[in-house]
């Protein structure tokens, strides 16, 4: 057999709820070329366990048609240091079984640079989704994810101009750097008519178009941080007086929340629901009149379906969407969020959506993994 017909073997490394959107649309697109034919590709994948609730997991294995991992490794919630830590030894484990061609990571979370560590200490080629991205905040743990991933990656996958330019500035060669396009605007296209055509979460909810604010809250700057989390959520229960805020709480959040003692007066003016599958966020974030987040995914999506976005941060990543007049950044501060989110019009030139690629940047990765 010649070499360009020998299966290529990634291991995929995921574990946290964006991860597993972002692993959909690369796994189909895996699963599109070797129908095609070519080199064929086998994909493992590695679920770590960081997300491990039904609703932050298991929901989009079920809805996205993301093959069931091969491993599970079931690390869960622990401290920074314990849970990259425990990660990095038993993704080794795994490495050293599989020795596969490439480790492939997904964006900034601790199961990103455990996997991209045990990879690299291994000498194995690392490929990174989304990398580029930069906060310049290095108190993030995002952003310490983030920067140490691409200095120890083969193979970088930018989403957009900005993120080259970010890499290119860090001194990474030239040759290691891709721009592929983003492979969340290839999610929100691929399965926005089965949103459409699945959830029912309007009507369970009974919310009618363009009548509601839809809220997310999970970063750690604002979750751990007392005066941040009081001033962003009275700000959010000041905007429900006047139009309804739905918000689909992240476990951590509700953690915060109830050790704070504001869980119960959140639940009394806004409608506090469980996260919810990818399907039925499309259609909560299509439909709201505003967004308010500080979801990297989240700011994206309220982009791609053209609803005006205020950022509870007060730095993105994503600054496109800021440029564009789409996104507005408003950190923790109370008078500003409401503001923001009273006065948000929709202004975006839709043109500019291209910025995120043509919506096949799974393809474009894939193509790029072969060589
Ligand atoms: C992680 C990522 C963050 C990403 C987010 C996506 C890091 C450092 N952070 O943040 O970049 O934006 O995922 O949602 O990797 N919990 C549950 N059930 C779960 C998962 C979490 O109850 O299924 C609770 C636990 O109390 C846990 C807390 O949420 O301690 C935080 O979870 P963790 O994965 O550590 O960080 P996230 O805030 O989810
Ligand atoms: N999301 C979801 N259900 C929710 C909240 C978010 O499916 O209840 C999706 C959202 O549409 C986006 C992704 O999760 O695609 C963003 O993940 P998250 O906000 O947890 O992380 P971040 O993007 O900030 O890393």
């Amino acid at each position: 057999m010649s070499e360009s017909s020998e299966t290529m073997r990634i291991v995929a490394i995921i574990g946290a709820r964006p991860q597993f959107i972002k692993a959909a649309a690369v796994s189909r697109a895996i699963r599109a070329h070797n129908a095609e034919g070519g080199r064929p590709i086998q994909e493992v994948l590695v679920h770590t366990g960081q997300h491990y609730d039904y609703g932050m997991s298991q929901v989009f294995f079920d809805e996205l048609d993301i093959p069931q991992p091969d491993y599970n490794l079931g690390i869960g919630s622990l401290p920074h240091g314990a849970q990259t830590g425990r990660m990095l030894e038993r993704i080794e484990g795994v490495l050293q079984k599989e020795a596969p061609d490439w480790v492939l990571v997904y964006g900034d979370t601790n199961s990103t640079l455990a996997g991209a560590l045990a990879a690299a200490k291994l000498h194995i080629p690392v490929a990174h989704v989304e990398a580029g991205l930069r906060s310049f905040n290095r108190r993030m743990p995002e952003e310490v994810n983030r920067v140490l991933t691409d200095h120890i990656s083969d193979l970088l996958l930018a989403p957009t101009e900005t993120a080259v330019a970010n890499l290119q500035r860090e001194g990474l060669p030239p040759e290691r750097i891709h721009q592929v396009g983003d492979v969340m605007y290839d999610a929100a296209l691929y399965h926005a008519a089965q949103a459409e055509e699945r959830s029912d979460i309007l009507q369970r909810l009974a919310l009618t178009p363009r009548s509601y604010v839809l809220a997310t809250v999970h970063r750690a700057e604002n979750t751990d941080d007392a005066g941040r989390l009081t001033a962003i959520f009275e700000a959010l229960c000041v905007v429900a007086e006047e139009t309804p805020v739905v918000l689909p709480l992240h476990p951590r959040t509700r953690g915060a929340l109830a050790r704070a003692g504001l869980l119960e007066t959140v639940e009394q003016h806004c409608r506090v629901i469980d996260p919810v599958g990818y399907l039925d966020m499309i259609l909560l974030e299509k439909n709201a009149r505003v967004i308010a987040t500080d979801s990297g995914g989240v700011q994206k999506e309220a982009y791609f379906y053209s609803v005006p976005c205020v950022t509870l941060r007060e730095e993105t990543e994503w600054v496109e969407t800021v440029e564009a007049g789409w996104n507005v950044l408003v950190g923790a501060d109370k008078g500003d969020l409401i503001r923001s989110v009273q006065h948000a019009r929709r202004s975006v030139d839709v043109a500019q959506r291209s910025i995120y690629g043509d919506g096949n940047a799974s393809r474009h990765c894939v193509h790029r993994l072969l060589g």
